[in-house]
């Protein structure tokens, strides 16, 4: 069996962040998203894994290379345009062959294991697998409708009652997957849905199952999910210090300093992940922050926030809060009068000030 990731798209969602950075490389708990799903993968024994990649591709390739670090073997498949789901599966045709496969959405991170997915795939004898979860509002999700174990309709955010199991970004097919995608038409947003192949696979008889997540899972489409992954991974850290803390400092709860980073004077309540070579002085850093690499935080405050690599964060006044702050951003106040605030800033940046 092979792998497909899939790491197209726009991430319109995620916008000013995915301007420069692929948001399968944004990092949770300090690890970019996409690293979860491969670590899941080399877990199940798979050994070829193919990533899509669209706009961004160099920049995952820089970061994710050629999969040796996890022992598997990484090919890139480029997808011209985000035109759907099933249209990137077309686009892996070659890498995939005739081969089964299972595929993730590169933006997806889930916390069961990948194996008993596979299992089911070929004790039952499916042609696919779609993995399913219960949620309380499957109007946001697309749903599956279920008889007697298999999948017999999928319908994309139903406006009304259908079921409540919605499509995790997780799926098993065989190589009946491709000649359903040549069958289907783009839909209202001119994408060619995967959803519409699966339902074409079900209307030629194929059998098509489902198997429905034990644990949590999270799309991190956007910034409020994205800190909620960066809470549950945190919560599952154990303390480390590689770092220098020095007396007058406080770690407190589970908290990860790396190597050649200095905490001087300030509070670290965990759960919290500090990387490598960043600079913490007379500082709070409160639960749920994880902090990349190389950043300064001095005279500031921050909590339940993803600061990425190089940034300065330096005599704030307000704390820090339910923040997604990209990489090499400073925000930094300099105490002189008149109180005036300059910006230099991208677009679609969001600031709240108070
Ligand atoms: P989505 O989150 O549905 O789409 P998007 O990435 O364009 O984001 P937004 O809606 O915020 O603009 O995509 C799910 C995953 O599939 C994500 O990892 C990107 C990937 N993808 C592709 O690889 N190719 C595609 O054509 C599309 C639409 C998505």
């Amino acid at each position: 069996m092979k792998a497909l990731i899939l790491c197209g798209g726009t991430g319109s969602r995620l916008q000013p962040i995915t301007f420069t950075k692929a948001k399968q490389l944004i990092p949770v708990a300090n690890k970019p998203v996409i690293y979860y799903a491969i670590e899941a993968m080399a877990k199940t024994g798979i050994s070829e894994i193919g990533i899509i990649v669209g706009d961004v591709k160099s920049e995952v390739i820089q970061h994710v290379g050629n999969g040796r670090q996890w022992g598997v073997n990484i090919s890139y498949i480029v997808q011209q345009e985000p035109l759907g789901l099933a249209h990137a599966v077309k686009v892996a045709q070659p890498f995939l062959k005739e081969e089964d496969f299972l595929m993730f959405l590169g933006d997806n991170l889930i916390w069961d294991g990948l194996e008993r997915f596979i299992d089911q795939f070929y004790n039952k004898k499916m042609n696919a697998l779609v993995v399913l979860s219960k949620v309380n509002d499957p109007q946001k999700y697309g749903v599956a409708v279920l008889e007697n174990g298999d999948i017999v309709e999928l319908v994309e955010k139903p406006k009304k009652y259908v079921s409540d199991m919605a499509i995790v970004g997780l799926y098993i097919f065989d190589k009946n997957i491709f000649s359903a995608i040549e069958s289907i038409k783009p839909s209202w947003r001119n994408e060619l849905e995967i959803t519409d192949a699966i339902q074409e696979m079900v209307k030629r008889g194929y059998k098509v199952g489902y198997s429905e997540l034990e644990k949590w899972w999270k799309d991190t489409g956007n910034p409020r999910d994205i800190l909620e992954a960066n809470q549950r991974m945190l919560d599952d850290i154990s303390s480390r210090n590689d770092g220098i803390v020095d007396q007058h400092s406080v770690l407190q709860g589970k908290v990860i300093i790396g190597k050649d980073t200095k905490v001087v004077n300030s509070m670290i309540r965990g759960p919290a992940a500090i990387g490598e070579k960043n600079t913490i002085r007379d500082a709070y850093v409160g639960p749920y922050t994880a902090i990349d690499r190389e950043c300064t935080i001095e005279s500031a405050e921050v909590e339940n926030s993803i600061i990425m690599e190089n940034c300065a964060i330096i005599n704030i006044k307000s704390r820090i809060s339910d923040s997604l702050i990209g990489s090499n951003v400073e925000i930094i106040s300099n105490d002189e009068l008149p109180a005036t605030a300059s910006f230099v800033i991208g677009d679609k940046c969001k600031i709240k000030i108070k």
